[in-house]
């Protein structure tokens, strides 16, 4: 495979959008200066592993729940170095209420507007200097290990990831709820603009959360939730 690694980049996601050709290649920096979150935040990379994965629609067996089958290529490696993981729905890695690993998934269309490529990046606080985080991120971000071997992370993940991308997805699915730690929580969501609160009942087969809200059922396939304590 094709490995393009940086010392210092502005986002991996960005430069594997700009510069990804071949089907699974990487690009992997230790800094990010304007690394990206979902909804248009951004991920403080003050240093950790940073990596995203350019992906050719067509040479995929499966090109469904591309975000979903990430978060479990990394729940098994992090849990197969010893560490106690779970998810927060939808695709961020937890140790001890703290947030790990985020995980960015976007789509390249072509002019016609169909989905040609998919980069899947993934930032993991290995080794990071918490004092390094602005201050509300400190409060939020845990980090792992300094003795832990990045490149035998980015390894590891990626080994994962091609057997991943490989299995049906209702087996993948049914491995991602056994990580989850939302399930039968009551938990905060948000939609048009409004916090709502409900009991986190499920995952369909499509990944999306299924919530009991005021005797209703209500399915959210994007956006945060956050477990009311
Ligand atoms: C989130 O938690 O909101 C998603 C964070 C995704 C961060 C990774 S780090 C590597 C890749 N490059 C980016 O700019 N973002 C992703």
């Amino acid at each position: 495979i094709e490995i393009n690694c940086f010392k210092e980049i502005d986002s991996t996601n960005d430069e594997a959008k700009k510069n990804g050709k071949n089907h699974f290649s990487i690009f992997v920096a230790p800094k990010q200066s304007d690394g990206k979150g979902r909804c248009g935040r951004k991920f403080e990379s003050p240093g950790g592993l940073y990596f995203s994965i350019f992906l050719k629609k067509d040479e995929l067996v499966f090109a469904d729940i591309l975000t979903i089958r990430a978060v479990v290529a990394v729940v098994r490696v992090l849990k197969n170095i010893g560490l106690e993981v779970g998810v927060k729905w939808v695709n961020d890695v937890f140790i001890d209420n703290k947030k790990v690993c985020g995980i960015l998934t976007e789509s390249l269309i072509n002019m016609y507007g169909d989905i040609t490529d998919i980069v899947v990046g993934i930032g993991i606080n290995i080794g990071t200097d918490q004092s390094k985080f602005s201050k509300e991120v400190r409060s939020v971000a845990g980090v792992i290990g300094d003795g832990i071997d990045k490149n035998l992370i980015v390894a590891k993940i990626l080994n994962e990831l091609s057997d991943i991308f490989k299995i049906e997805r209702g087996i993948i699915i049914d491995e991602y709820k056994s990580y989850l730690i939302v399930l039968n929580k009551k938990i905060y969501y948000s939609i048009d603009g409004s916090i709502k609160e409900g009991l986190a009942l499920d995952i369909d087969e499509n990944g999306s959360l299924v919530i009991l809200e005021n005797e209703k059922i209500r399915k959210l396939s994007y956006g945060d939730v956050s477990i009311k304590l």
